[in-house]
């Protein structure tokens, strides 16, 4: 199977479906594309390991059939490593697990890249670098989240932004570090700043009237 994430050298701005339209996703997917996104972003959530619900592999396989975009998924659940391969199956073309979940990061990593999907480690605001230090260096993308995972459109933690510097040291320049929570055209020359290369965001892109304006504004602020 082909790994279809974006090599590292380039930003990129993905999309979060959490803000759109849930009764409309194709069409709000369709959007997307039109203005020329590579990725989109799926939040997945268990109500446990983060206090909120959304959607999980049925869903998923169904927007596989209508789009062509990377799916990134990520994955706010606890036993991330028991999912895993219904997720792959669905359609997933990268998925990320929380540090804070896993028992056996190295083995699910290694699972994954088995499946023929490209690996992520998330760390939340609260958890220190040092937790992903030894994993980071065999994921394909690091996942540093500036809020605390659960729900969209929440204010942006410059302190815990901070924590991506950390993170781009130690996974150097072919490993893609992204960022996600209150990420908008203010924030994001802050993260790119900081060396995040892949930029997540859900409320300044869907809960706009015209979402490919949104993500050109983006694009704009950290060229
Ligand atoms: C938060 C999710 C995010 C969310 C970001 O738990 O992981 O992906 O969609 O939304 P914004 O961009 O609105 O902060
Ligand atoms: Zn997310």
């Amino acid at each position: 199977m082909e790994m279809r994430l974006p090599k590292a050298g380039t930003i990129e701005i993905v999309p979060s479906i959490l803000s759109a339209d849930f009764a409309r996703l194709a069409d709000e997917i369709g959007a997307i594309e039109s203005a020329g996104v590579n990725m989109v972003h799926l939040d997945v959530m268990d109500g446990h390991f983060v206090p909120n619900i959304t959607i999980g592999p049925p869903v998923i396989a169904r927007l596989r059939s209508v789009s062509n975009l990377v799916f990134d998924s990520h994955l706010m659940i606890s036993e991330p490593a028991e999912y895993a391969e219904a997720f792959v199956r669905a359609g997933a073309d990268h998925i990320t697990f929380h540090i804070e979940a896993a028992d056996e990061p190295r083995k699910l990593i290694d699972k994954l890249h088995e499946l023929g999907c490209t690996a992520g480690i998330c760390l939340n605001p609260e958890t220190p670098v040092e937790r992903i230090k030894a994993v980071a260096p065999l994921c394909d993308m690091v996942l540093v989240m500036t809020v605390h995972p659960g729900f969209g459109a929440q204010k942006f933690m410059p302190e815990a932004a901070k924590k991506i510097a950390q993170v781009r040291e130690i996974v150097g320049p072919d490993i893609r570090v992204e960022v996600d929570g209150g990420i908008d055209a203010q924030t994001a020359p802050v993260v790119v700043s900081y060396g995040a290369d892949t930029l997540v965001a859900g409320n300044a892109i869907f809960s706009k009237s015209d979402p490919v304006a949104a993500i050109n504004a983006i694009r704009h602020a950290v060229q």
